[in-house]
């Protein structure tokens, strides 16, 4: 199951109610679940009613979601998620977000009040680097505290990694930006940090190199040239897993580019996750061909608690309302029907 946002942490204090071991506890024939991106600070803070992990209240919340999860024979992976730029004062008590450098994302962030355009960050000092490594490490430790199976580094999207590996939004000149080796350095600095907990277990790395919103992120050929420069060095830190979010495709009906996946493929020799418009039919072609090792899903995943029942008795699968994916409560969340 591939990470989902739901939103649901509506207690005001990012913490993980009831309702989210219910949700996950319904879907943990998966085999393994990417839990929502969650905060690992209250700095890393950018979308509400969103839960996080650096508070004890968060987790032992997120330690009934697990128990209910194992003892329906899933695993559980949390993604750890920090949004720097692209977030706003209003979720950070008035502050302004710190990214890596004082240019404006041109995103939007989704606040109380919907959503706002983002502003112009502060350029984070190299005492906030440190300490948001720290954050991450915290996080990561607590996620293990709360019986997760492991930890996602949620390198992707328009996010706070994504930004430090983007030379328009990073135009540092210190250790952590100006060349394309000094840009991927927090990532895998945060990578190896994230891992310390895991007794050498390794964590999952996410990354979505097609990836193109707003003016900064574009699927260019030196996006592409990054990413690959970047795969191929994650050889040389402890990576469980590689989850590819690939190039977009009409959804449910079109067909994922596999090519765009196989270049991966190519420079990464651990366990390879596919994401992005798979079904059935094309997720067993991904793993017999070769491409990849697992197949993830996201939107199926909303509408189809019995996913996998589904699939194994050829039933087709629920499309699901876009309308109920951000928060709420138990609708278009936990009432979705098993197939029977
Ligand atoms: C409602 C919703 C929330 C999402 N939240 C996250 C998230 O928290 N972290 C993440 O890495 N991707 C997130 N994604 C992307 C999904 O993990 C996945 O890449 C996307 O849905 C494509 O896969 P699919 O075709 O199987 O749905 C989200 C997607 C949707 C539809």
């Amino acid at each position: 199951m591939a990470p989902l946002t739901r939103a649901r942490a509506t207690g005001g204090e990012s913490v993980p109610s009831a309702l989210h071991a219910a949700y996950y506890g319904q879907r943990a024939s998966a085999g393994l679940i990417v839990t929502e991106g969650t905060w690992v600070s209250r700095q890393a803070m950018g979308f509400v009613d969103v839960p996080g992990i650096h508070s004890e209240a968060q987790v032992a919340a997120w330690r009934e979601v697990t128990r209910v999860v194992h003892l329906l024979g899933g695993r559980i992976v949390l993604q750890l998620w920090h949004c720097g730029a692209v977030s706003h004062p209003d979720h950070l008590v008035g502050e302004l977000p710190a990214g890596p450098s004082a240019v404006n994302p041109d995103e939007m962030s989704f606040t109380r009040d919907g959503f706002k355009p983002t502003l112009t960050p502060r350029a984070m000092t190299a005492r906030d680097i440190h300490r948001t490594i720290e954050e991450y490490t915290l996080a990561s430790r607590n996620a293990r505290r709360a019986g997760f199976d492991g930890v996602e580094v949620a390198a992707h999207g328009v996010f706070l990694l994504a930004q430090f590996l983007n030379p328009r939004l990073n135009q540092r000149d210190d250790a952590y930006g100006g060349d394309q080796v000094r840009r991927r350095r927090l990532p895998l600095e945060v990578i190896d940090a994230v891992a310390e907990p895991w007794d050498g277990r390794g964590v999952g790395v996410r990354l979505s190199p097609y990836l193109a919103s707003g003016p900064h992120f574009r699927a260019d050929e030196d996006t592409l040239a990054d990413h690959d420069a970047l795969v191929a060095a994650l050889a040389d830190h402890p990576v469980a897993y590689l989850h590819l979010r690939g190039r977009d495709a009409a959804w449910p009906d079109g067909a994922p580019d596999m090519e765009a996946l196989a270049r991966y493929r190519r420079l990464f020799a651990g366990p390879l996750i596919a994401n992005n418009g798979f079904d059935r039919g094309s997720g067993n072609a991904a793993i017999e061909s070769g491409v990849a090792d697992a197949v993830s899903f996201g939107r199926y995943f909303v509408a189809n608690p019995d996913l996998v029942t589904r699939f194994a008795f050829g039933r087709s699968p629920e499309p699901g309302d876009p309308g109920t994916y951000y928060g709420g409560g138990p609708a278009g969340y936990t009432d979705y029907p098993v197939s029977v």
